[in-house]
C-alpha cells in the first residue's frame, strides 16, 4: 500500500515521523555523486530498455517490435470513477467489502458500514494479492485484505476512528484472507456463497510457527511460552503460489497495528528498525487484545513479518507461518522451481532502503509427493547489485552476520542483510519471474529519501546502480537474469526494464526510459504478473492528481510490458484514488482477474455500486468480448 490516511500519512511517513532516520551529513556529496552516475543512466536511457548491455551475455540482440503482438488498442489515461478497458473487452465485479459469504452471513449496510459480527461472516477490505485454485472439478479464489481504510469503515461515526470495542473488533475482522468457492454459471463467474470451502482468515486465527525461529525465546509470549504457535495474520500484501497448491499470503505493514500502554517504553533497536512506535496506526487493537500493546507482550512482533503458508481446499487446516523466509515487510513471494527440483522464493521488503531476498530450499520438490515441510528449511540471501550491472546473492547465516543462530537470522533479517552489506532499493514490491525464461523482474516502486536519507537501520542510500536516481518519485522496474540460467546460482547481471518518468513533463532523467511515452506513462510501479505468454502486468501504486509531475498519467493504471522488445501499453484505468493490485487467471485463460483497492480513499468516489454508496474495493474479472484468451 502506498497511501493511507491516518494523520493524512503514508505507512512510510508514518514511521519516519515515529522513528526519524538521521540526514546524511554528507548530504551534498552524495547529490553530487548522483550527479555523477548521470552517464550510466543516459546509457541505458540511450540504448532502450528492451536492450540489455553489453555485461548481458546471456541476452542476444533486441528483438524488433515489427508485428502487434498486444492485440489491443491502448487505453488513454483519464480520472473517470469507472474501470477502462480497451475496446474489445469488458469487465464485472466478482466480489467487493463486505459481499455475505456465509449462510448466516449478514448484508452489508450502506449506513453502519457493518458490525464485527457482519465483518466476520464477509469479504474484507483492500483485497490485494490473489489467486485461483482448481481441484477434482472446484474452484477456490483466495484473496488477501490488507488493511481497512478507516474514513470508509467507521464512516458512520462522527469521528472516523474506532469508537467502540466493537468498532475496534469490526476493523480487526476486516484484516486477513478470504478463501472461497466460485463457479463458472451462464459465462459468468460467481461466488459460491454457503460453500464449505469458504473461509475467513483473520488476526485471530490460530496458526503454526515453522521454520528456524519456532520454539526461539525471540518467539516466546505469555500465552504462547513454547514459541510455536501464533494468533492471526494482517496487512497481507502481495502473494504467492507453491506448485503443490498452496498460496502464500505476505505479512507486510505488521508493526503499525502496535502500540504501548506506558507512554515512555523503550524500544529496542530491533523494534526501531521494523518501525514499532508507542502509537499505532489508529487500528486500536490493543483497546481490545493485549498482545498488541508492546509493553506487556513485547515479543509479540517477532511474530509477524512473514510469509504465511494457506491450504485453499482445507477450511479446518491451520496456516503455517514460514520463519525460514526471513522477517520484514513481505511485499509478495514469488516462487520458482529450479531445474533440479529445488525450490527458489524471491521476496521484496517494500519500505525506502530495504533488500531483496532469495530463499533456497534443502530439499527438492517431488510431484505428487509430500511438499509440506519444503519451505520450512533452506538458505536466506540478500541482493548486492554491482554498479557494473552485476550482482551476486549474499548469504545470511551466523558467519556471515555475526549473528547467535538461524533462528536469529529468521527474526532480525533485516539486519542480517545489512550485516552482509546487501544494496538499499528504491521500496521492492512485486517480484515476477518469467515462466519462459530464466530472467526475475521487481517493482521498485519510488523512494523519495533516495540520495537524501539512509533506511531505518543506517545503511546509506546513494543515487546509484538500479536506483539511479535521487528522491525518486516514478519508480523503476530492475530485472536480473541467475548466471547460466540457473536460480541456484549467487551470480546474476541485471538491468532495468523500464525507468518510469514523464515525458511530457521532463527532458532529462525523469521523462523516464526509451519505452516510456506520452501515451503509456506512470508511476509507482507495484504489482507485477507474468501471464502464461511471458508479457509482464505492471499495476501502479502512486500518485494520481494528474497534475505537475504527474501531468497526463490519470488514475492509478494496469499495462502490459512486452519483455522482448520492452514496450509498454496501457490496458486498464481504475476508478478515482485506487490503486490496482493483484492479478490472477481462469486456467483457461479467459477471465483475468485483477484488484482494485481503496477507490475513493480520500473521499472521492462511489465505485463500483455509484449512487451515494460507499465505496468499496473489489475484485474485477476482465475477460474479452469474443471470449479469447486473456493471457
Ligand atoms: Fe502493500 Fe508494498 O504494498
Ligand atoms: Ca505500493
Ligand atoms: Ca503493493
Amino acid at each position: 500500500m502506498e497511501k493511507q490516511t491516518h494523520h493524512n500519512l503514508s505507512f512510510d511517513q508514518f514511521d519516519e515521523k515515529m522513528n526519524p532516520r538521521p540526514e546524511y551529513s554528507e548530504f551534498d556529496g552524495v547529490v553530487e555523486k548522483a550527479i555523477a552516475r548521470r552517464g550510466f543512466l543516459q546509457g541505458i536511457l540511450a540504448v532502450g530498455a528492451g536492450t540489455f548491455v553489453a555485461g548481458m551475455a546471456t541476452q542476444g540482440v533486441r528483438v524488433a517490435a515489427a508485428a502487434d503482438r498486444f492485440g489491443f488498442k491502448a487505453v488513454e489515461a483519464n480520472s473517470l470513477d469507472t474501470i477502462t478497458v480497451p475496446e474489445g473487452y469488458k469487465w464485472e465485479v466478482l466480489a467487493k467489502w463486505g459481499d455475505p459469504l456465509f449462510e448466516n452471513s449478514i448484508p452489508f449496510d450502506e449506513e453502519s458500514r457493518g458490525t464485527s459480527e457482519s465483518q466476520a461472516l464477509a469479504i474484507g477490505d483492500n483485497n490485494d494479492g490473489m489467486d485461483f485454485f482448481s481441484k477434482a472439478g472446484r474452484n477456490v479464489f483466495v484473496v488477501n485484505n490488507e488493511y481497512v481504510n478507516r474514513d470508509i469503515i467507521f464512516g458512520n461515526r462522527e469521528s472516523g476512528k474506532p469508537e467502540t470495542d466493537d468498532d475496534v473488533l469490526k476493523g480487526k475482522l476486516g484484516h486477513g484472507v478470504t478463501v472461497m468457492e466460485i463457479s463458472r454459471n451462464n459465462g459468468k463467474w460467481e461466488v459460491v456463497k454457503g460453500s464449505n470451502l469458504n473461509r475467513r482468515i483473520t488476526p485471530d486465527t490460530e496458526m503454526v510457527l515453522t521454520g528456524p525461529a519456532a520454539g526461539h525465546d525471540l518467539l516466546k509470549t505469555s500465552a504462547d511460552p513454547e514459541g510455536r504457535t501464533a494468533l492471526g495474520t494482517w496487512n497481507n500484501c502481495g502473494n504467492g503460489r507453491t506448485p503443490w497448491g498452496t498460496y502464500l499470503a505476505c505479512e507486510e505493514n505488521f508493526n503499525g497495528y502496535f502500540s504501548s500502554s506506558e507512554e515512555n517504553f523503550e524500544k529496542t533497536a530491533d523494534q526501531k528498525r521494523y518501525g514499532l512506535s508507542n502509537e499505532d496506526w489508529g487500528y486500536g487493537w490493543s483497546r481490545i487484545d493485549d498482545r498488541f500493546d508492546m509493553a506487556k507482550e513485547p515479543n509479540e512482533p517477532n511474530r509477524a513479518g512473514y510469509v504465511v503458508e494457506i491450504n485453499p481446499f482445507d477450511p479446518a487446516s491451520k496456516p503455517r507461518k514460514l520463519t525460514a523466509l526471513g522477517r520484514f515487510k513481505h511485499e509478495n513471494a514469488e516462487v520458482v522451481l529450479a531445474s533440479n527440483g529445488q525450490v527458489v522464493v524471491y521476496m521484496g521488503d517494500d519500505e525506502r532502503g530495504e533488500f531483496i531476498y532469495r530463499f533456497v530450499s534443502s530439499g527438492k520438490f517431488s510431484a505428487g509427493g509430500d511438499n509440506s515441510s519444503l519451505l520450512e528449511d533452506g538458505k536466506l540471501y540478500a541482493a548486492k547489485f554491482n554498479d557494473d550491472q552485476t550482482g551476486e546473492w549474499r548469504e545470511l547465516n551466523p558467519e556471515t552476520t555475526g549473528m547467535a543462530s538461524q533462528a536469529e537470522v529468521c527474526v532480525r533479517t533485516r539486519q542480517a542483510a545489512s550485516a552482509v552489506q546487501a544494496t538499499t532499493m528504491d521500496r521492492p514490491e512485486w517480484v515476477a519471474s518469467n515462466p519462459n525464461k530464466a530472467e526475475v523482474y521487481c517493482a521498485l516502486t519510488n523512494n523519495k529519501n533516495r540520495g537524501i536519507k539512509p533506511n531505518a537501520g543506517g545503511d546509506a542510500t546513494p543515487a546509484a546502480g538500479p536506483n539511479p536516481r535521487p528522491a525518486n518519485n516514478y519508480g523503476q522496474i530492475v530485472r536480473w537474469v541467475p548466471e547460466n540460467g540457473d536460480h541456484l546460482s549467487d551470480k546474476f547481471a541485471w538491468d532495468l526494464f523500464v525507468l518510469a518518468g514523464n515525458p511530457g513533463v521532463h527532458s532529462d532523467a525523469l521523462a523516464g526510459s526509451a519505452n516510456v511515452t506520452p501515451a503509456n506513462m506512470f508511476n509507482s510501479p507495484d504489482g507485477i504478473s507474468f501471464d502464461s505468454n511471458g508479457f509482464l502486468w505492471i499495476q501502479t501504486d502512486g500518485k494520481y492528481s494528474n497534475e505537475g509531475d504527474f501531468a497526463g498519467m490519470g488514475n492509478n493504471q494496469m499495462l502490459v510490458g512486452d519483455t522482448e522488445t520492452g514496450e509498454i501499453r496501457r490496458f486498464l484505468v481504475g476508478p478515482k484514488e485506487c490503486e490496482v493490485t493483484g492479478a490472477a487467471w481462469s486456467p483457461d485463460r479467459r477471465s483475468m482477474f485483477v484488484g482494485i483497492q481503496h477507490p475513493g480513499e480520500d473521499g472521492n468516489s462511489h465505485w463500483p455500486d455509484g449512487g451515494n454508496s460507499v465505496p468499496k474495493s473489489a475484485i474485477i474479472i476482465v475477460e474479452r468480448e469474443d471470449g479469447g484468451l486473456m493471457g
